[in-house]
């Protein structure tokens, strides 16, 4: 009996274990296949997560303890540089639509012809044609859209020319066939007399685009054209398209004060569409308007 119980016990048991240990089986695989789904599902969700607190971390550790007149973030504003020779600079979407738009609408009521700084000699009859876009000055506190205030800081950021070094914005439009003639910003004292300060930087900003025509043009640059006979009515040289909101910096002069012959430049004339543009002259002493 016993050894007959003891055999019939160790029948009865090998198959509940064998059928145990194949439930194990199945039900581990199930469980394995489970997780082996979810895990590709979880980790990039985890992934990007870390990321996105590294990239905040790093903004954070990045920015410096700033001076009483500094910022507290870092910033970008893209830019181009279009050449050395003159020093002159691309601002893409400088500023937006919006804001072209409203210096646009400011300026509009009180358009008047552009006049010229004259030379020794010359006349408004002798330079007549030279520069045929109508224009205005207006000064960032005479708009109270806060737009041109803005615009004039973020000047100064991208130049470090502080905003007290620059005159009002002249807002120029020029219509069809309107252009101005290849010239210098900088007032060359032999042609001009002594200057108490003199223009160093200028920052133009298209506030419109052009079918055709109204580019900037650098007809100097790298030293190109000159003691050639240029005719300063040709447009030619290094060509700046204006695309609205877009901004250009150039500098009529080296680091030593000098005036930089290929900051020559002008305004080829407009053949198709209008163009609109916001100049801020930067100088080297402070302004007082
Ligand atoms: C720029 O001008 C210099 C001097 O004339 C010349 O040697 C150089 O090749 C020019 N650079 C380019 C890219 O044309
Ligand atoms: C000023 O700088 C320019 C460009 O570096 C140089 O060609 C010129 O000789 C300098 N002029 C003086 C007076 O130092």
């Amino acid at each position: 009996m016993k050894g007959k119980a003891k055999r019939s016990k160790t029948n009865l048991g090998l198959p509940i274990v064998i059928l145990i240990c194949f439930l194990f089986f199945v039900a581990g695989f199930f469980v394995s296949s489970l997780f082996s789904q979810d895990v590709p599902r979880v980790r990039p969700r985890l992934r990007t997560l870390e990321l996105v607190e590294e990239i905040e971390q790093e903004g954070q550790l990045g920015s410096m303890p700033h001076g009483d007149t500094g910022g507290a973030s870092i910033e970008s504003i893209p830019f181009q540089v279009l050449s050395w020779k003159p020093r002159a600079l691309y601002f893409p979407n400088f500023a937006t639509a919006e804001q072209c738009e409203t210096i646009i609408k400011i300026a509009k009521t009180n358009l008047k012809p552009s006049l010229l700084a004259l030379r020794k000699g010359e006349t408004a009859e002798s330079t007549k044609g030279t520069r045929t876009s109508s224009g205005t000055f207006v000064s960032a506190s005479e708009d109270e859209t806060g737009v041109m205030d803005l615009i004039e800081q973020k000047i100064a950021r991208a130049t470090m020319i502080p905003r007290t070094h620059g005159e009002a914005f002249n807002v120029l439009r020029y219509e069809l066939g309107q252009k101005y003639d290849s010239h210098y910003d900088a007032f060359n004292p032999a042609e001009y007399g002594p200057q108490q300060s003199q223009r160093v930087a200028s920052f133009l900003l298209y506030l419109s685009n052009v079918e055709e025509g109204g580019e900037t043009m650098f007809p100097f640059e790298n030293g190109s054209n000159i003691g050639t006979g240029y005719d300063y009515k040709k447009c030619l040289g290094l060509k700046v398209k204006p695309r609205q909101g877009d901004g250009l910096l150039f500098y009529s002069v080296f680091p030593n004060g000098t005036i930089d012959r290929t900051s020559l430049h002008g305004s080829c004339p407009v053949i198709k569409g209008e163009k609109w543009v916001a100049t801020k002259w930067l100088r080297d002493q402070e302004q007082d308007d």
